[in-house]
């Protein structure tokens, strides 16, 4: 098996190399330079986990789907994905991607972690939030780990009632995804330390020669400026100034 996971803030990756190591299996972050097409044609199955967005899947998670479908279409798949609350059939939109598959899924698991939109007033960063959901994430990665190695098949997000709840989440979510492609904004406490040019993993954001932000129309919506900015001058979809960042499931906010 191998594994590829993209992860905007830490909790996917968590995830992922918490799976990878249980499972014995190899590990990439979609973000690195590896031939992919090879590591996929190799394997019999293929585990892939991201964050759900809207109950979709992100974007860049998306495109790198398309790049690599006629190779995954003919694997054994393993989809996790990390939410904040609830997704409906958040890990069964990666299968749509991947049409007549359905029945190549082996697994499929939803696993709450922290919310990493910072900036929005209704979920707020909280130690406590961040330490229960990662107690609870590693006792079911270990369930999901013993279930895979005995070979049960469980697919979350399949039922009639997960679809409509996925459908109540992202109905409008791919207009509003649309539409925020360039919706990055530094405030005026943005020093140019170039921090977010550099993480961005969509390449989407340039330092201009008046140690100005631009962007390129490419934001995948991953929150990961927002929360890495130093001075908390980053902000995608909601323009509100972060009162605190989420820093990864294993940091302090
Ligand atoms: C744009 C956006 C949309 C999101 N939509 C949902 C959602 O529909 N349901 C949910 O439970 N969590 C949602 N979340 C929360 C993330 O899925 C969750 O915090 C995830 O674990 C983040 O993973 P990461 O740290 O690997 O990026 C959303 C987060 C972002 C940034």
């Amino acid at each position: 098996m191998v594994v590829f996971y993209f992860s905007g803030t830490g909790n996917t990756r968590y995830i992922a190399k918490r799976f990878s190591r249980r499972m014995n299996a190899e590990c990439y972050s979609i973000e690195e330079h590896a031939d992919f097409d090879f590591l996929i044609r190799k394997e019999k199955t293929v585990a892939v986990c991201y964050p759900v967005y809207g109950s979709m899947v992100p974007r860049i998670m998306r495109e790198f789907t398309e790049k690599y479908k006629t190779a995954l279409m003919k694997k054994k798949l393993i989809i996790l994905c990390t939410q904040m609350m609830f997704s409906g059939d958040g890990a069964r939109a990666f299968a749509r991607l991947l049409p007549g598959c359905d029945r190549n899924v082996i697994y499929a698991e939803h696993i709450n972690m922290p919310n990493n939109i910072c900036n929005f007033f209704l979920f707020p960063i909280t130690e406590r939030e961040r330490i229960r959901k990662k107690k609870n994430a590693d006792q079911k990665v270990e369930r999901i780990c013993r279930e895979v190695k005995s070979a049960k098949i469980r697919r979350r997000g399949w039922s009639r009632f997960s679809t409509l709840l996925g459908k109540s989440q992202n109905t409008g979510f791919p207009e509003l995804e649309q539409k925020h492609r360039s919706s990055f904004k530094a405030d005026e406490t943005c020093i140019g330390c170039g921090l977010c040019v550099k993480r961005c993993p969509m390449g989407n954001l340039v330092l201009n020669e008046d140690g100005r932000v631009e962007q390129k129309d490419n934001c995948t919506l991953c929150y990961r400026c927002v929360n890495i900015c130093p001075r908390r001058a980053a902000t995608v979809m909601i323009h509100a100034k972060p009162k605190k960042q989420y820093k990864g499931p294993c940091k302090k906010s």
